[in-house]
Parts: structure tokens; C-alpha cells; sequence
């Protein structure tokens, strides 16, 4: 028999880009300027854009990674400060705040939501102590930011929320904050790689400016003259080429939004009738997400999760235990990072499991989808789950 993987049915994730022909009008006014990086015209164009109709300045990064890590920069919290951090998020939420000279301090995310939310966090800080806070607005759903501008009201604690998988989805809801959004190829504003810091503090934006271009004083009437090293940054500009992707991607926006809606939608139906109705999903809050950009579920158990799996690759359909191992379960450098009681994040992840999803999914991968899930939802009538 042959042990050949079978060929790819339905893949996890495909990006959806815009086309070259689409890129093409910024790419020539980019070479026409001549000016290719260093917040050229393309840059400042995005990030005017992106700034329209909020009340909040914008900073383009060269991507989220570097946004958070350069956001807790500019904060300037005293070195070693402890942040926390939800153990169930993707290990850049972590990596930035080491990177930025401080101590992850991982906590539990609520058992509805999947996310840290401001009472598990105003637990945390009296059981572990912290000087800032990190959530996450996990897999794209947002966080609520009013209920983050209470507590920080509350504890003088600055909160950063790491919303690279929530762009359209996530906004500062008419609050005071800090939001990071990536633009990496698989988001739902694509430009390749990149970041967008959102916040209402302007001084906070004109810092991480600062610091992405290495730290040199850009305006009149800082504590050095305008061209001088003002703060020990790094190159995180975002590039004239990245800009002309992520202004290409804005401009079918609206199509592209629409398209994750309906489909997230359709499989949540799908997949909800073919295991009569025993998965578990994420509360996502009053209104469906702008611009998903993933599939999770619960199976129930993590005997159903292995069965799903196993199915899956038999034919072909690529899965992903999305942010698995928890953070607690990472080594993070040379030592562990602190954790506190994880009771919900670690009954998610017995059974967590990220299902294929993007705009170009057809109706046969859609259907073969669930037919998966019917299988291992019926797995003692149907020959097929039984055999895995
Ligand atoms: C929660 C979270 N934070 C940070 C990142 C990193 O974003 P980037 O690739 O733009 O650095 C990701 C990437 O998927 C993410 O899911």
C-alpha cells in the first residue's frame, strides 16, 4: 500500500491578495517619486486612509510583531516590567514584550469568549502583580474597549491590545487606546507583511514613528535637535512596496470583507447541522465579525478533535491547533514564562481545532468539510470515520 499524503483537498489558509494589475498604478507612482521607503507617499497615503473617520492617529510598522514590541517601547514602563499576557494567543504576543525588555506573565482567557478580558485581568494583578496588560483580540474577535479604558481608569495600568487578526473587527469603539493590527499575508487587509498601530494618544504614535526609524528625532522641540539619535529604536518603517499592496487591498476591501462574512456564516451553518449542533464556538460578541479570517472549533473532547483530525488528513484537508501549545507550555528563551491558574485555557486547548477558511474556499471544499464533520459526528454508522 502506498504511504503517499494524499494531495491537498481543501488547504488551511489561502492569502488573498489584490492582483499585479491591481498594484500596478501605485507601483509606477512609487518609482515615478522614486521614493521606495523612509515614509514616502504611498506610506502616508495608507496611513491617512486608514486614519479616515476615526478619532485616532496611525502609524504603519513593518509588522505587528515590531508594532507591539515598539508600542511597549514607547510606553517606557520600567525595565523588567511585568506585562500579562492571555496563554492562549500566538507566541509574537509574548516575544514582543520580552523584546521590550519586559516579563510575560501569562493568564487564563474567558471560557465564552476565548479572550482576556479586564475581570480576569484585574484578578491577575492583584494575585501576580503586572505594570501593564497585553490582550489579545483573539482569532479576530474584539475586545471590548471601553470596559479596557474603565480599567485602566481603575488600576493606572496601560493596556496594549494585540489585534493582529482583527482588522475591520476591532476598533477603538469610541474609546481612549492602543490597538496593533497586522497586514501579513493571511489577514484581511493583505500587504505581504506589515502593522498598523491605531491610538488616540498622538504622542504615543509620534514615539513608535520615532522609534521605527531607528530612534532619530523627526520633529522640532524634542529633547535633541531634529536628525539626532533621540532613543535607542530600530528599522521598523514599512516599505513604499508594502504600502502599494495594503492601498490595492483597501481599495477591494469592502468585496473582500464581505466575502469572509458570508462565508463564515455559511460554514458555521454547514458544520453546526452536520454535528447536530455539538460544536463549540467562539462567542464573538454582539455583531459578526467585519472581516474574519479563521475557523475554530471546539469538538467536544479531545478524542473527537484527534478523530476530526485524523479524517481530515486522510483526505487531504489541512487543519491547525491554532495557538497550541498554550504559551505556558513554550519554553521562551532560557526559562518558562509565569503563568497563573489556566483552568479555561487549558480545557480549550483539550479540544481547539482551526478548520480550513479564505475567501476562494468553492462549494465542494465547503461541503467536503462537512461532510467530515458529519462523519466524525456519526462515527459509529459510517464506515469511513470508523476506519481512521
Ligand atoms: C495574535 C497575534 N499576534 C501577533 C501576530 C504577528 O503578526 P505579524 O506577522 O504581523 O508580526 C499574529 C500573527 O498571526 C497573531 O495572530
Amino acid at each position: 500500500m502506498s504511504s503517499r499524503p494524499p494531495a491537498i483537498a481543501v488547504p488551511l489558509l489561502v492569502p488573498d491578495l489584490p492582483a499585479p494589475q491591481q498594484l500596478l498604478p501605485y507601483l509606477e507612482r512609487m518609482h515615478a517619486a522614486r521614493h521606495y521607503s523612509n515614509f514616502g507617499p504611498l506610506v502616508g497615503e495608507l496611513e491617512q486612509r486608514l486614519a479616515q473617520g476615526q478619532s485616532a492617529e496611525v502609524v504603519t510598522v513593518a509588522s505587528a510583531t515590531l508594532g507591539l514590541e515598539l508600542v511597549l517601547s514607547a510606553l517606557a514602563l520600567p525595565p523588567r516590567s511585568r506585562v500579562l499576557v492571555p496563554a492562549l494567543t500566538f507566541v509574537a504576543t509574548a516575544t514582543a514584550v520580552a523584546r521590550a525588555g519586559h516579563v510575560p506573565v501569562l493568564c487564563d482567557v474567558d471560557a465564552a469568549s476565548w479572550l482576556l478580558t479586564p475581570t480576569i485581568a484585574a484578578r491577575a494583578v492583584r494575585d501576580l502583580g503586572a505594570q501593564a496588560v497585553l490582550p489579545v483580540a483573539t482569532f479576530g474577535a474584539p475586545q471590548d474597549m471601553r470596559a479596557w479604558a474603565a480599567f485602566e481608569q481603575a488600576t493606572g495600568l496601560p493596556v496594549v491590545v494585540d489585534a493582529a487578526a482583527a482588522f475591520g473587527s476591532q476598533t477603538l469603539q469610541g474609546a481612549a487606546g492602543r490597538l496593533v493590527f497586522s497586514l501579513h499575508a493571511t489577514k484581511s487587509l493583505p500587504a505581504g507583511e506589515g502593522g498598523v498601530v491605531v491610538s488616540s494618544d498622538a504622542a504615543l504614535i509620534a514615539r513608535v514613528r520615532q522609534l521605527s526609524n531607528f530612534g532619530i528625532q523627526l520633529q522640532p522641540g524634542g529633547s535633541v535637535p531634529v536628525g539626532h539619535l533621540a532613543a535607542v529604536g530600530t528599522n521598523a518603517k514599512l516599505s513604499e512596496y508594502h504600502a502599494a499592496v495594503g492601498l490595492a487591498a483597501l481599495d477591494r476591501w469592502d468585496e473582500g470583507a464581505q466575502r469572509r462574512r458570508h462565508l463564515l456564516a455559511r460554514l458555521r451553518a454547514a458544520l453546526d447541522a452536520a454535528s447536530g449542533g455539538a460544536l463549540g464556538w467562539q462567542d464573538l460578541g454582539p455583531q459578526p465579525l467585519a472581516a474574519p479570517v479563521a475557523l475554530c472549533v471546539r469538538l467536544g473532547s479531545a478524542a473527537r478533535r484527534v478523530q476530526l483530525e485524523r479524517l481530515c488528513k486522510r483526505l487531504g484537508i489541512l487543519t491547525r491547533r491554532w495557538y497550541q501549545p498554550l504559551l505556558s507550555e513554550v519554553q521562551g528563551g532560557t526559562q518558562r514564562w509565569e503563568a497563573g491558574a489556566l483552568p479555561n485555557a487549558r480545557a480549550i486547548a483539550q479540544d481547539l481545532l482551526g478548520l480550513p477558511f479564505f475567501p476562494a474556499m468553492d462549494e465542494a471544499q465547503q461541503a467536503l468539510l462537512a461532510t467530515v464533520v458529519r462523519e466524525v459526528f456519526c462515527a459509529a454508522a459510517t464506515p469511513a470515520a470508523a476506519a481512521v
